[in-house]
């Protein structure tokens, strides 16, 4: 569905615009969806809104996320790609830039191929992200690193990941507590997954996702 044209649009954030007050990236494949979203269109520009239902960097944003710290040239490394819907986004913002997106499952990655194709800054890696000998190679230094994965290991992947982020950089980590360990209370999952990393990293930020999702910290992270 296209929205009509004379909306209000405002930049949040570098890239990320409030689209009469929803949220939105400015595509830079006009006439194409990467999943199921709204297209708006505004003053020749074609806008995607963003669903905070269906990723949760959106729905951090919506939360009063702070530091936003993608731009239009970032190197990103995308853990977690799954079928690209968040990061099709970063896509948006990152028009310059490269998002390398792990992903382990075959099924979600057949279908992260087609939106790559799509989009031209997007490289589609099929791999465990816990080992990173099969695609260290095909990486450059990174700017951000964004993790969401369903899987145990989600801080040692983080620290194994860290060695391309550049010092100072910013890992954008979300926390699933029931894949780390369902017997567990949320709250210590989260933070023993944090101490585990600090030494490596400064947490800045701690956002909760509610209404949009109940199973996930969302934490911003710098590089030390
Ligand atoms: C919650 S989904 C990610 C959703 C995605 N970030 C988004 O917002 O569009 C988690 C993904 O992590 C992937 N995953 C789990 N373990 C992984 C691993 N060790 N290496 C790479 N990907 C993994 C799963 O296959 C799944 O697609």
């Amino acid at each position: 569905m296209h929205l009509a044209s004379f909306m209000k649009v405002n930049e949040m954030f570098t890239g990320v615009y409030r689209i009469d007050g929803k949220l939105a990236t400015k595509s830079i494949v006009p006439g194409v969806r990467s999943y199921s979203e709204e297209l708006a269109q505004s003053n020749g520009e074609e806008y995607r809104l963003w669903n905070p239902y269906r990723s949760k960097l959106a729905a951090a944003i919506l939360n009063g996320l702070k530091h936003f710290e993608f731009n239009d040239k970032s190197a990103v490394l995308y853990i977690g790609a799954a079928t690209g819907t968040t990061a099709s986004h970063i896509s948006d913002v990152a028009s310059d830039g490269r998002l390398y997106c792990i992903e382990l499952s075959e099924r979600n990655m057949r279908e992260l191929i087609k939106v790559c194709e799509d989009r031209q800054n997007m490289l589609p890696i099929l791999a465990d992200a816990r080992y990173i000998d099969s695609y260290k190679e095909s990486m450059e230094e990174c700017d951000v690193i964004y993790q969401d994965v369903s899987a145990r290991e989600q801080a040692s992947i983080l620290k194994i990941n860290s060695r391309f982020l550049k010092k100072g950089g910013y890992a954008y980590f979300v926390i699933k507590s029931q894949s780390v360990d369902v017997s567990k209370d949320p709250k210590e999952v989260f933070e023993s997954e944090l101490r585990s990393l600090s030494g490596q990293f400064e947490v800045l930020e701690k956002i909760r996702l509610e209404p949009y999702d109940k199973m996930h910290l969302f934490t911003v992270l710098k590089k030390l």
